[in-house]
């Protein structure tokens, strides 16, 4: 469970750090799939010493390849985990989320997403408008580190909002040339494997390069109010042609769908050519919940 302290630290600052978030059978279940997404990577991770795993020169891949649903369950299993949700609406007035992303993300030394980034806020790529205080239109982002990061293994950099208080955020950049006080007081999200940094749009923040030779593997989710349609990174129904994709759809309960954008039971969406339809789309759902 995520504490009354932190979350009170996340709405001071405009972040946490949950150290230790996910449980032991929770962080090995990801870290099992880890291994079969992206092969030697965990092993190298623990060990630099050791060779680079195969193809870790890589050039820029689609995030599309490696995102939600997952072959498996623990990584679906954790894009909806109840506590994230819980957190993710609670910061957004009570009301329905929406899942906008689940992506696994790892770098290495030398890969091309090894960078010393700027100071930034996410909210150009989650929103087509800007993200006020209102929780009514509250995103809230979560990396969810299945590594452990020390500080010359690229941890997130972030800055408390006490730093930029009461400001329109715009531009959504800063250099460390135009705004070093950004950089003086960010906090590096250093943390064992397991842990989650939970931050929001209104957070600048930036990923930092490998000092030495190491890897890093996290998973970034981000969750939306259910409402607003400008809000979001991806559409879903892009991933639709994916078997993996049918698969998860076939076996989610109907509010775990809902989180994704499906329509809910009580959908007028739903006709008996809609539910014939969808059945035969996703022959293993269970439609009975769709049935008027
Ligand atoms: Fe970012």
């Amino acid at each position: 469970m995520v504490s009354d302290e932190q979350i009170q630290h996340y709405k001071d600052h405009g972040f946490v750090i949950l150290e230790n978030f996910l449980s032991p059978e929770e962080l090995a279940g990801a870290r099992e799939e880890v291994e079969v997404f992206i092969p030697g990577w965990l092993d190298y991770a623990a060990d630099p010493k050791r060779p680079k795993p195969a193809n870790w020169d890589e050039t820029l891949v689609s995030r599309r390849s490696r995102r939600f649903p997952f072959k498996g369950t623990h990584l679906n299993t954790i894009t909806m985990h109840p506590e994230l949700r819980r957190f993710a609406s609670m910061m957004a007035g009570g009301g329905d989320i929406f899942c906008e992303q689940s992506d696994l993300i790892y770098k290495c030394k030398g890969h091309y997403a090894d960078n010393d980034q700027v100071m930034h806020l996410d909210y150009v790529n989650h929103t087509l408008a800007y993200p006020p205080e209102d929780p009514a239109y509250w995103q809230t982002a979560f990396l969810i580190y299945y590594t452990d990061v020390a500080a010359h293994e690229a941890p997130t950099a972030v800055c408390s909002w006490q730093n930029y208080k009461d400001e329109i955020l715009w531009p959504p950049v800063h250099t460390k040339a135009d705004r070093p006080s950004l950089y003086e007081n960010e906090v590096k999200a250093t943390v064992s494997a397991g842990s989650v940094l939970a931050y929001s749009m209104r957070t600048f923040h930036r990923g930092t390069a490998f000092l030495e030779e190491g890897a890093r593997v996290a998973h970034f989710v981000s969750y939306a109010p259910a409402k607003p349609r400008w809000m979001g990174i991806i559409g879903w129904p892009e991933q639709g042609i994916y078997p993996s994709f049918s698969a998860w759809m076939e076996k989610a309960t109907p509010q775990e769908r809902e989180l994704i954008g499906f329509p809910a039971p009580n959908d007028p969406y739903w006709s008996d050519e809609t539910v014939a339809g969808v059945s035969a789309r996703y022959p293993e759902m269970d439609m009975t919940p769709y049935k008027k």
